[in-house]
């Protein structure tokens, strides 16, 4: 099992996102949180900065879409050149729909679900998602502390994951750094998310190389 680590540019300094985007070209993919200010309490960036990212970013770009009606607005992201676009289970209304739209549209297409959220309901939809997205924090705002809670549920998806057979990315979200990566692969996750813990460190390169050995010494 490969692992990803995927910085938040959440946690970046956005009046200067090409620059800092540069700084994690070694990373896997760049992850984007996109929030309206209705389904979470805090607002970033829509399509037109994102579609500006996606020219910018030396590597492929992940939308987290904490967003309500995604069936209406997801779309767009892949339309802007996002390479996986992920919605939320608790604020899409017709979630197989939605995938099977963003899949015929050429993207990746994630599922997220909120610490609270149950995983069980889900279960029978793998098939039609690249990506399932375990947040680890409440969704909306980054540096919270990492919810250990989530970890059982983290560990039944990579049970169904597996016995599936079917090749679905298991992302971490939230909280996400050199104290918690070892708990996360080991529960299972194989997509790690982290905002704060690389760009709030002083050299953004180094804390993507030091999540992605830690993460790597657990899978030995
Ligand atoms: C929170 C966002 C996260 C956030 C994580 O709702 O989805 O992607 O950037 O930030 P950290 O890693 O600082 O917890
Ligand atoms: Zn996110």
């Amino acid at each position: 099992m490969s692992i990803e680590i995927a910085p938040s540019i959440l946690a970046a300094d956005f009046s200067r996102l090409a620059d800092e985007l540069a700084k994690v070209a070694t990373a896997d993919r760049a992850h984007v949180d996109v929030m309206d200010n209705h389904f979470v309490p805090n607002l970033t960036i829509g399509p037109a900065v994102v579609e500006s990212l996606v020219k910018e970013s030396p590597i492929p770009v992940d939308c987290h879409l904490m967003i309500e009606d995604p069936d209406r607005w997801a779309p767009a992201y892949v339309e802007a050149g996002a390479r996986d676009v992920t919605f939320h289970a608790e604020a899409a209304k017709a979630p197989i729909r939605l995938a099977r739209e963003l899949r015929a549209q050429g993207a990746r297409a994630g599922l997220a679900l909120r610490p609270a959220t149950p995983l069980e309901p889900y279960l029978d939809l793998l098939e039609e998602f690249d990506l399932l997205l375990i947040m680890t924090v409440e969704p909306g705002f980054g540096g919270q502390s990492f919810l250990d809670g989530t970890l059982p549920k983290l560990r039944r998806a990579r049970q169904a994951v597996l016995a599936s057979g079917l090749e679905v990315r298991l992302q971490v979200d939230g909280g996400v750094g050199p104290q918690t990566v070892a708990r996360c692969v080991e529960a299972g996750a194989d997509v790690l998310v982290a905002g704060s813990a690389v760009f709030g460190a002083p050299d953004p390169a180094a804390a993507v190389a030091g999540l992605r050995a830690a993460a790597e010494a657990c899978v030995r």
